[in-house]
């Protein structure tokens, strides 16, 4: 119970990873609010788990701010945030869209950085020694020939880390990001189709070549991102700052 008589929110939460740390989470007796553009799934994943559902857009200000403040009134205050909602999309650099670069960059940096802002603003007012964590990828380490804009957005993460980990730890807020390899699940079965296109391989090559090349010997799962997520959310990881950690049986080593 690492995590008893704290108070979470997690982004992108109605499925995949963030919705397992939500249950690691709970487990660990945190109360969690899971909020996610999904308003059905959200709703079903809340009512299978324990978990306060709330309907964000994380693009929208006005939705991120109403959010933030229904989890306050409800669970007392945020002690924990997770930023794990995002979007992927991949093309040769030639098939870019202007509507893609948008939408990737307004989820995945923007939404990051709202929402963190939001949050950091109500730890800050209610003197919490918070605890925020970013989703990045090993897709931010380095760019990949069809992932330009995805690649890039996570990159940011990693930088927008660094900067709001050195800015808000003055206020006793611990701000870091978690860089996860090749996860397997729906998220990897829409880059897996993708790829199928782009790459003119059958369904499910993709996910057989990027699972045999990790050094593990395998593609990740989201029960083996859990561990790093309470660690970074509890008290034994008081003097870690602005960090980005690879979980990813191996693949990146920076
Ligand atoms: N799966 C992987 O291989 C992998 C690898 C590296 C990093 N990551 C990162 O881990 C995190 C979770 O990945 P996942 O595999 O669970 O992804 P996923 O696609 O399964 O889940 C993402 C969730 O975010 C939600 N979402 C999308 N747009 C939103 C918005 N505007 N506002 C609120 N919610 C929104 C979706 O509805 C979905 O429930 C992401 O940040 C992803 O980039 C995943």
């Amino acid at each position: 119970m690492r995590l008893a008589g704290k108070t979470a929110l997690i982004t992108g939460a109605a499925r995949g990873i963030g919705r397992a740390f939500a249950e690691a989470y709970l487990a660990e007796g945190a109360r969690v609010a899971i909020a996610d553009i999904d308003a059905a799934r959200v709703a079903d994943t809340a009512a299978e788990i324990g978990a306060l559902p709330v309907v964000m857009d994380v693009t929208d200000q006005a939705s991120i701010d109403a959010g933030v403040a229904r989890v306050v009134a409800e669970l007392g205050g945020i002690d924990i945030l997770i930023n794990n909602a995002a979007l992927f999309d991949l093309a040769p650099i030639v098939d870019i869209t202007r509507d893609s670069y948008d939408r990737l960059f307004a989820i995945n940096v923007g939404g990051t950085l709202f929402t963190l802002q939001a949050v950091a603003r109500h730890m800050i007012d209610t003197g919490r020694r918070g605890r925020i964590i970013n989703m990045a990828s090993q897709a931010g380490r380095r760019g990949e020939p069809l992932v330009a804009v995805y690649c890039a957005t996570k990159a940011a993460v990693i930088s927008l880390t660094q900067s709001a980990g050195l800015n808000l730890i003055a206020h006793g807020i611990n701000v870091n990001a978690i860089a996860p390899g090749v996860v397997d699940g729906e998220h990897w079965d829409g880059v897996d189709a993708k790829f199928a296109e782009y790459e003119k391989k059958p369904r499910g090559q993709k996910k057989a070549e990027v699972g045999a090349a990790v050094p593990y010997g395998r593609m990740g799962t989201a029960a083996d991102l859990t561990g790093m997520a309470i660690f970074l959310a509890s008290s034994e990881a008081d003097y870690i700052v602005a960090q980005t950690y690879n979980v990813d049986g191996g693949n990146w080593m920076s």
